[in-house]
């Protein structure tokens, strides 16, 4: 069954909304949490090691109500129970969206055309376990009888990112084998990478779902012909391994079946580094970091499958992104990690969030007349502090921001970790209080600086506040708790497609780009130029000359 189909605008809790907006629009934090003691802990969800601290928002108990009715006058909780339980959501694609099944327990059943797929997962997961137990073992060799030392994770987009974002961020739990990946078509990008390396102690894992992705096949093409120049054809059995769902692909390119993991339609690209795309996860940081990264995932979907909407983590931060998107028409949300760790994270979620919602038709092929995906975007903290937090505070845009933190430092680096957190804090509570005129005169006073420099200076060192923030503090950095924090997010992407009456789960957005460099590669390679307007037309020239 297909989800509801509804323009939120029309639905009446929208109408509420925007009277509501009217009148609490003007309402700022302070006056917020001046008015209610108990704000800190009404706006509080305690799960697990999980503390989401979301008091700091421009609402009000009435605004949380409200989105709620929208999202129950939208069919919430139908969409869950369809998206947990197999039905063709992505209806563009005609398939289902499960990576939840990935991580789900092995007594669980899902259905996918009438056939339990849990059984299969749990193959799929057996041989994983196997695999990369010998090659950090040491007992599977390569062709000179070596054991292996590096791991190259050959892919792009989501068979590159996610990967490449766990393994740097549980970078604590990590083996002895060194992880590389290489992504872009950029020749630089593989070349570099290949520098460094042994042939004869380096293991390739090809990742690609379609396994026809030009990216992935001109590297994986270029590192065979550097691997076949010091070893033979019957190596790269040994050598290389590949997860996809196109099994006719992998054997033409070679690769012995024993080394062939696969993917399954219903995973979508940007959420299936739970499935063998984590391959690399699960070499560097061993079979049960893995499992236990999954299991962190399958307790976030248990709480979001039962828990009541406004208790709900991922329901309630999709909501508020709503709320400041489509009420306070803020364009963009910044996720700032404090944690050097998940350096990687923003780049990551810049995927499985833009790549999901940032589409401007709704599901009847009708252009929206409401903004749906937000701009992504982040670095970690207290990094970030010293680069962007300047427009954040004193800029002209409305920027809510996700601030995740850590109790414990892995390190036990006490000094450090409390002055990391200490910057967590204050940045959070300045942007809620800023600094208002009289604060600053009288530091100026202070300061001994004279009525007239006062005067000309203190419209600059005014801070006016009021700047929305999410505070996710978690006891520690694990791979219970990333798998978590990832699926947390990974559901917020989904109650906002149900929002906006979006299909969250395609990307003809990526086509078009891929299509016409196609077509311009041969203008490249050929002896003349097709057709084109006349810039791109000179730049080829150019290009060519
Ligand atoms: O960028 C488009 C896309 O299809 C992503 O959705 C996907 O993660 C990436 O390309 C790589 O695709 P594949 O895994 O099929 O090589």
């Amino acid at each position: 069954m297909p989800l509801q189909n509804t323009n939120p605008t029309t639905a009446k809790a929208w109408t509420k909304l925007e009277e509501h907006f009217s009148s609490i629009k003007e309402t700022t934090l302070k006056d917020l949490f001046r008015k209610d003691p108990k704000r800190a802990e009404k706006f509080t969800l305690n799960w697990e090691d999980f503390l989401v601290d979301f008091s700091k928002n421009r609402i009000s108990k009435e605004t949380i109500d409200l989105l709620v009715e929208l999202a129950n006058e939208l069919e919430l909780k139908d969409a869950i129970n369809k998206y947990f339980t197999g039905d063709v959501i992505n209806e563009t694609e005609g398939r289902a969206v499960l990576h939840t099944a990935l991580r789900a327990k092995k007594e669980d059943t899902v259905l996918v055309n009438g056939k339990n797929i849990i059984p299969e997962v749990y193959e799929v997961k057996e041989h994983i376990k196997e695999f990369t137990s010998t090659i950090i073992s040491g007992e599977a060799k390569g062709y000179t009888g070596k054991s292996f030392t590096d791991v190259v994770n050959i892919g792009i987009g989501g068979s590159d990112l996610g990967p490449a974002m766990v393994t740097e961020a549980l970078k604590f739990y990590k083996n002895h084998l060194k992880l590389h990946f290489v992504s872009n078509v950029d020749g630089d990008h593989v070349r570099e990478v290949l520098r460094d390396l042994n042939p004869e102690t380096t293991l390739f894992v090809i990742v690609s779902k379609t396994f026809t992705t030009q990216e992935t096949l001109s590297n994986a093409t270029t590192i065979k012909k550097w691997f076949l120049n010091h070893a033979t054809q019957e190596d790269i059995a040994k050598h290389f391994a590949a997860v996809s769902t196109n099994a006719e692909k992998i054997a033409e390119f070679g690769i012995s079946s024993d080394n062939v993991f696969p993917m399954w339609d219903w995973v979508g690209g940007r959420f299936s580094l739970w499935s063998a795309v984590g391959l690399s996860i699960a070499l560097a940081v061993g079979y049960d970091n893995f499992d236990a990264l999954l299991q962190g995932a399958n307790e976030m979907d248990e709480h979001f499958k039962n828990e009541d909407f406004d208790k709900n983590i991922p329901v309630v931060l999709a909501l508020l992104s709503v709320w400041y998107n489509n009420f306070y028409g803020a364009e963009t949300e910044t996720i700032i990690p404090y944690t050097q760790y998940l350096s990687r994270f923003s780049a990551y979620l810049q995927q499985g969030i833009m790549e999901s919602n940032g589409k401007s038709v709704d599901r009847n092929g009708i252009t929206t007349k409401y903004q749906t995906g937000t701009i992504i975007w982040g670095e970690p903290g207290t990094n970030s502090q010293h680069a962007f937090f300047q427009l954040i505070h004193q800029g002209t845009k409305l920027i809510p921001a996700d601030f995740i933190g850590f109790k414990e430092s892995l390190y036990g680096e006490t000094d450090h970790h409390n002055k990391l957190m200490a910057n967590f804090f204050a940045q959070t509570e300045a942007l809620m209080n800023g600094k208002t005129k009289e604060q600053v005169d009288s530091e100026l006073k202070a300061k001994n600086v004279s009525e007239k420099e006062m005067e000309k200076l203190s419209p600059f060192k005014v801070f006016q506040g009021n700047k929305p923030t999410n505070t996710l503090l978690i006891d520690k950095l694990t791979p219970k708790s990333l798998g978590a924090l990832i699926a947390m997010y990974e559901h917020k992407i989904f109650v906002q497609g149900v929002i906006w009456n979006i299909f969250s789960y395609d990307q003809w957005g990526v086509e078009l780009g891929k299509q016409l460099a196609g077509t311009i590669l041969k203008d490249i390679e050929g002896s003349e130029i097709a057709n084109h307007d006349t810039s791109t037309l000179q730049l080829l020239q150019e290009f060519k000359k």
